[in-house]
């Protein structure tokens, strides 16, 4: 039993199970008080972190935070997968054993919430009743209060989501604990953050970070850890770094689901999100279901569903401007209760600020503090060409904000996918998209995805690396095991969504432009994907897919060069081929991979030296 005069636990809470998680942990951390939050505390909360000076106002119902200046990113290096079972250890997840790691995380924990309020989140990651909901409840306890409003922005948060549960005391138990930043020794071989999902015990302990994924546990450390790993230990479904999207045809009334995978900081926020362009405007709607997670089931019909499981967005700041991404524009205008951080803040006027929403920065300097604090006016010599708001700054959002959100975005059974796509950064080889009618063929195309590192992890930014159905950094178990999950479970389906590869990232490789005007453009190319998928477009085969021919895709009022387009539409067998021998590699590397994958590399390779 618990000490009562050391530690109170709130008598809300009368589900046991959750009374005796607090309490373990209570006795850990040793906050000084413990409070239970939902959303209805959202008010009351913000009004204590102004006073804090925890947040800062931003205009109307809009707030400014900053981070700790070495907590700005996820950090893939300190984050871990433990399990009881060796035969978890995947090429990217870090896999430990579970019986090692527990101990020493569990040390720096101790007395680490001295002084603070540890604030007990029940959440529930899923629209309430869709028939993944068991795997959806979660508890993050944590001892910093711009968490719980991110937190509250983010997912359903409240006591209350727990009562349709058939099973109340299956919940993910998470721990969010900042501990000292100046002390962790940060990016040192002594750096003391560790953040570990221990999949097989549905905890996830997360020491010494308040930002974002590393903080935020029902988003990617439950949403896609270990919502993957129960997908697959379930044999029930896939939980993927995906987002999702409807696109309506209003001449014709169709519509069509798209989901997929493209690495972080690639564009999956922006596309869904995206406002057709004026010239197709009158004709299609792109309707917002997700952009960054997506958990899928094979219904009883044989068809493939997906959810979004998230309540919010959490999007990249950078480059988001009324001609990139209105949707955004409007979604964090005033009165949203949007929540900024790291951008660039004026302190006198509460306007926030990133590279990329104006053509230039504001002129006049007054009251204007970079993304560290620091006055602009004062930034020394070596300063200057340094950036006003941090390249991973971001904005948090209710998915209410968004004004293209689906009518049915919460409905719990889903929509029906008729497209997986994947994509990423990649700066030549990679066509403006490339459609896969073959199973096996699209989860390789998937597994071999390559893709530059962007600054939404710490690491080298422009760097090529692999990454797996963009899901490197939240695997949880082994990457071949994975392909055959995806092979299994959608081998089970009536029809097959048509996969495909797209890429907005293409660059002149003399002058280095971006070929292809993106944002509201790349519609154009998902458009050209539903008439291939219903018939009505047919394209031209290559050795790693089928590509649209110019006079099929729709390029009513686009401003591109004939030169340009040429190259978007084409590939290069010789680099290819070059790829290919990359891609054996990387798939060497990689456990388990199924021999269906193996075939459809070999295909593909093959195909290519026939050219
Ligand atoms: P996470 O939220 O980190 O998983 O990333 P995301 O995939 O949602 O990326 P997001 O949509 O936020 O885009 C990241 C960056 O890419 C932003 O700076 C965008 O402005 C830029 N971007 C998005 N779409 C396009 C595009 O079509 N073309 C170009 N050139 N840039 C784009
Ligand atoms: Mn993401
Ligand atoms: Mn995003």
């Amino acid at each position: 039993m618990s000490d009562p005069t050391r530690i109170q636990i709130p008598a809300e809470i009368r589900n046991e199970s959750i009374r005796t998680f607090v309490e373990e942990w209570g006795g850990v951390t040793e906050p000084d008080r413990i409070e239970l939050v939902s959303a209805t505390d959202d008010a009351r909360l913000l009004g204590e972190a102004l006073t804090a000076g925890e947040l800062l106002p931003a205009g109307e119902g809009r707030y400014y935070a900053r981070s700790h200046p070495k907590d700005t990113a996820r950090s893939e290096e300190r984050t871990v997968v433990a399990t009881s079972d060796p035969a978890d250890r995947g090429r990217y997840n870090n896999w430990q054993s579970a019986s090692e790691v527990k101990p020493v995380i569990t040390e720096r924990m101790r007395g680490a919430s001295r002084g603070k309020t540890m604030y007990v989140v029940p959440y529930l990651m899923a629209p309430t009743g869709t028939p993944l909901a068991a795997y959806a409840a979660g508890v993050e306890l944590t001892d910093d209060r711009t968490v719980v409003l991110q937190m509250i922005r983010m997912a359903r948060v409240g006591l209350e989501h727990f009562d349709g549960l058939t099973d109340p005391d299956f919940f993910v138990r998470g721990v969010q604990v900042t501990g000292d930043p100046d002390s962790l020794r940060h990016g040192t071989p002594e750096d003391a953050r560790l953040f570990a999902t221990i999949a097989d015990e549905r905890t996830i302990l997360h020491y010494g970070s308040a930002y974002g994924g590393n903080a935020l546990l029902g988003k990617i450390a439950h949403g896609l850890r270990q919502a993957s790993y129960d997908g697959y230990t379930s044999g029930r479904f896939l939980a993927e770094q995906f987002l999702l999207l409807g696109i309506r045809d209003l001449e014709t009334g169709d519509s069509y689901h798209v989901c997929g995978g493209f690495p972080s900081a690639s564009g999956k926020t922006n596309l869904a999100m995206t406002l057709p362009p004026d010239a197709l405007g009158e004709r299609y709607r792109v309707d917002f279901y997700g952009d960054d997670i997506a958990w899928m089931w094979v219904d009883d019909a044989g068809r493939l569903r997906a959810i979004n499981p998230e309540n919010g967005a959490f999007g990249v700041a950078k480059d988001t401007n009324e001609g990139t991404n209105p949707t955004a524009m409007a979604a964090i205008a005033e009165g949203s209760g949007t929540i900024f951080t790291n951008t660039a803040y004026n302190h006198l006027t509460g306007e926030v600020w990133w590279e990329g929403l104006t053509p230039e920065p504001p002129a006049a300097l007054d009251g204007w503090l970079d993304w560290t604090g620091t006055p602009i006016a004062d930034r020394g010599p070596d300063q200057q060409g340094a950036p006003w708001a941090h390249p991973n700054s971001r904005f948090t959002i209710p998915l209410e904000r968004i004004p293209n959100l689906a009518a049915d975005a919460a409905d719990p059974a889903g929509v029906v996918i008729d497209a997986i796509i994947f994509g990423g950064r990649t700066r030549d080889r990679e066509p403006l998209i490339r459609a896969i009618d073959d199973l096996a063929a699209g989860v390789y195309d998937g597994l071999t995805l390559g893709a530059e590192a962007t600054f939404a992890a710490e690491g080298v930014d422009g760097q090529l690396r692999y990454d797996p159905m963009s899901m490197r950094p939240f695997f949880s178990y082994s990457e071949g095991r994975y392909a055959q999950h995806w092979l299994t479970l959608l081998g089970q389906l009536a029809e097959l969504p048509v996969f495909a590869h797209v890429n907005w990232f293409q660059r002149d490789p003399e002058d280095g432009h971006y070929l292809w005007p993106g944002y509201r453009e790349n519609l154009r190319a998902l458009n050209w994907l539903m008439r291939y998928r219903a018939g009505d477009a047919h394209g031209q085969p290559t050795p790693v897919g089928v590509i649209p021919t110019a006079e099929e895709l729709d390029l009513a009022g686009l401003d591109i060069t004939a030169e340009d387009l040429d190259r978007l539409l084409r590939i290069e067998t010789k680099r290819w081929i070059e790829e290919a021998q990359h891609r054996q590699e990387h798939l060497q590397g990689l456990p388990d991979v199924p021999r269906e994958i193996w075939d459809a590399h070999q295909s593909l390779s093959a195909a290519l030296t026939a050219q």
